[in-house]
């Protein structure tokens, strides 16, 4: 009996080291034209996975990252949200023969780590394909991934939800950037908590996570709104002390710089390219940022 609690007080002290969740979720974007190897997807994830059990891609076809993807999170024991990347109707054809690779090649325990598939990303918002259109495709991935008990949705910016989309998802997932509306970090956080009530007033009752949100670091200024290491701690803990104290689930952008990205897109990581940890964003801000 003794042995038996040992040995449990010592494997819960061993996940801990192992994996931090100071955040629901980190989304995790690639450079498509230097593919990762399955081993650097496995190698970064291991490092996101001191700050959170959970990740978010972009595209299953592109670099063949789903599989891949999913692969690492089931041999690392996280869970993955795998987006869909959905502009034209070839690359939904493209999205959907990798899907289909995915539910033939996976064992359903591997499946049940998916939180969801994210069914687009900001298609509406950049105006890729109408509502209908994309509540077909929503329609289309269900039928494929509802017998396996994967959950469906879209992410798009705070204001494109319309009815039709809305009545095909389990649940909504938005993405607001208060620093592209031009305010003070110290106003980002109530900024995006304005823009997620007004989501869930569109919602029916189903659950509103936040799938993308976040400040640079670096790269200038939109307005009243400035990259800096300062900011982007400011409005971060501001961000994950509400979230925390309201529960709403949030997959922050992002999970490190891109510098393969132009400008003040390359500059929203919680960690540097190199997958370290930011100097302005310490472990102990994370634990408690409010
Ligand atoms: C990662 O990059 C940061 C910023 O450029 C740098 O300060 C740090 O030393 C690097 N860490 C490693 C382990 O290379």
């Amino acid at each position: 009996m003794l042995k038996f609690l040992v040995l449990i007080l010592l494997s819960t002290a061993l996940s801990l080291v192992v994996s931090e969740n100071y955040f629901y979720g980190l989304n995790y974007g690639i450079n498509q034209n230097a593919c990762p190897s399955y081993e650097t997807i496995k190698a970064e994830f291991t490092q996101i996975k001191k700050y959170t059990n959970r990740v978010r891609t972009f595209s299953l076809s592109v670099c063949n990252e789903g599989a891949l993807a999913l692969q690492a999170a089931n041999e690392l024991g996280m869970n993955i949200y795998l987006g869909m990347w959905i502009d034209r109707p070839d690359t939904f054809d493209a999205e959907m023969a990798a899907l289909k690779a995915i539910l033939a090649n996976s064992q359903q325990e591997s499946l049940n780590k998916v939180d969801a598939l994210i069914v687009g990303s900001e298609v509406l918002y950049r105006k890729d394909t109408d509502a209908n259109s994309l509540a077909n495709y929503i329609g289309t991935v269900r039928n494929l991934v509802k017998p396996k008990g994967i959950s469906v949705t879209t992410a798009d910016v705070y204001y494109e939800f319309p009815p039709v989309v809305v009545e095909n998802l389990d649940f909504l997932m938005m993405n607001a950037f208060p620093y592209w509306e031009g305010v003070t970090a110290g106003q980002g956080a109530s900024t995006l908590m304005a823009h997620y009530d007004s989501v869930v007033q569109k919602a029916n009752g189903k659950p509103v996570r936040i799938s993308e949100t976040g400040w640079p670091s670096s790269g200038g200024n939109f307005g009243a709104s400035v990259a800096s290491p300062a900011n982007q701690k400011l409005y971060l803990s501001n961000v994950l002390c509400v979230t925390r104290q309201r529960n709403i689930d949030l997959v922050y952008f992002s999970a490190r710089d891109e510098p393969y990205k132009a400008g003040v897109e390359a500059y929203w990581g919680v960690m540097y390219s190199n997958f370290t940890l930011k100097s302005n964003l310490p472990t102990t801000l994370l634990a408690n940022p409010c």
